[in-house]
């Protein structure tokens, strides 16, 4: 097919999900991750193929995707753009025409979201954002998936954001709207996110620079890098700009008693987070990360089986 499908369902931010989209695929990833701990074969995409383009490094969102295929009875393709053409300046309307024609899926992971939805618009099968600048939609269904595992609903919560208004906070700025729970942005000035995160959201979210008091009485901290992929140069400028944004066990100290503590990790310990926490009682990262292999699934479920 050389024409964009526009019935397609892309998966390029979690407001491409509506609150019941949203809730069933963090249901279905709990069922599934049952499914894989017990043993049970199932392969609802046989024969089926994702192709992955990363543009920035990767992990846990390669190794999800890829393990999801293979469980799932289908194959995944790792592309990066030191071996494609992409990598070589084809446009990526013509990469999205020619990948879209020999496989079931792809998945990007980028710069610009503006590419992310450019590959989208000349795609005839779903596109998955897998991280780009603006948002990290991936990343927050395994993320609800822990906090509903290990707490239940997330509905009339409290979660508190602490460090940078980047990707990852844009995205819990969505999930707050969709699953309707409050969120507390604390952030350095300079460090606030996106003007049109904020409008979109504006009604769950409170954007502050009093970190302690944003922590009060919240029921999920979660925080991330403070230099995010392609703002690595920034390093040394931002550990002064972040240092009061450390999740520490003071901090965490403010919260509810039952409060969890997450990141998507990587994590740098001693930066954003203290070993302390992230290694103690209160952190479920462990299981978030885990979970990204059954909310991926999930969500590859949802797109491609009718
Ligand atoms: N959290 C996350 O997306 O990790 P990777 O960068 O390792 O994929
Ligand atoms: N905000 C981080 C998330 C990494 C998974 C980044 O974009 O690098």
């Amino acid at each position: 097919m050389n024409t964009a499908d526009k019935t397609v369902r892309h998966f390029l931010t979690l407001t491409d999900l509506n609150p019941a989209e949203f809730r069933q695929l963090i249901k279905r990833a709990i069922v599934l991750k049952g499914m894989q701990q017990r043993g049970e074969i199932y392969e609802p995409l046989r024969n089926k193929v994702l192709a992955m383009i990363f543009d920035k490094s990767s992990t846990r969102t390669r190794v999800a995707f890829e393990s999801a295929m293979i469980q799932f009875g289908g194959r995944a393709i790792f592309l990066s753009p030191r071996d494609t053409q992409l990598g070589r300046g084809e446009p990526i309307e013509d990469s999205a025409r020619v990948l879209s024609s020999m496989t079931d899926c792809l998945m990007v992971r980028t710069f610009e979201h503006s590419k992310a939805e450019l590959l989208a618009r000349y795609s005839s099968v779903p596109v998955i954002n897998g991280l780009t600048d603006d948002v990290h939609p991936c990343q927050l269904l395994a993320d609800m998936q822990t906090y509903f595992e290990h707490r239940g609903d997330i509905n009339g919560k409290t979660v508190t954001w602490v460090g940078d208004g980047n990707n990852m906070c844009h995205s819990y700025m969505h999930a707050a709207k969709l699953l309707e729970f409050k969120l507390n942005i604390a952030c350095p000035e300079g460090f606030e996110p996106q003007q049109k995160f904020i409008d979109e959201t504006s009604d769950c979210i409170t954007i502050t620079h009093d970190v302690v008091a944003a922590c009060t009485n919240s029921d999920l901290i979660v925080t991330d890098v403070w230099a995010s992929m392609g703002h690595e140069d920034e390093q040394k400028k931002r550990e002064q700009a972040f240092r009061a944004y450390k999740v520490t066990a003071e901090l965490m100290e403010q919260a509810n008693d039952d409060a969890l503590f997450m990141h998507c990790l990587p994590a740098h310990r001693g930066e954003e987070v203290s070993a302390e926490v992230i290694d103690g009682k209160q952190s479920a990262v462990w299981d978030e990360a885990e979970n990204r292999l059954h909310a991926q699934k999930a969500l590859l479920e949802f797109l491609l089986v009718k």
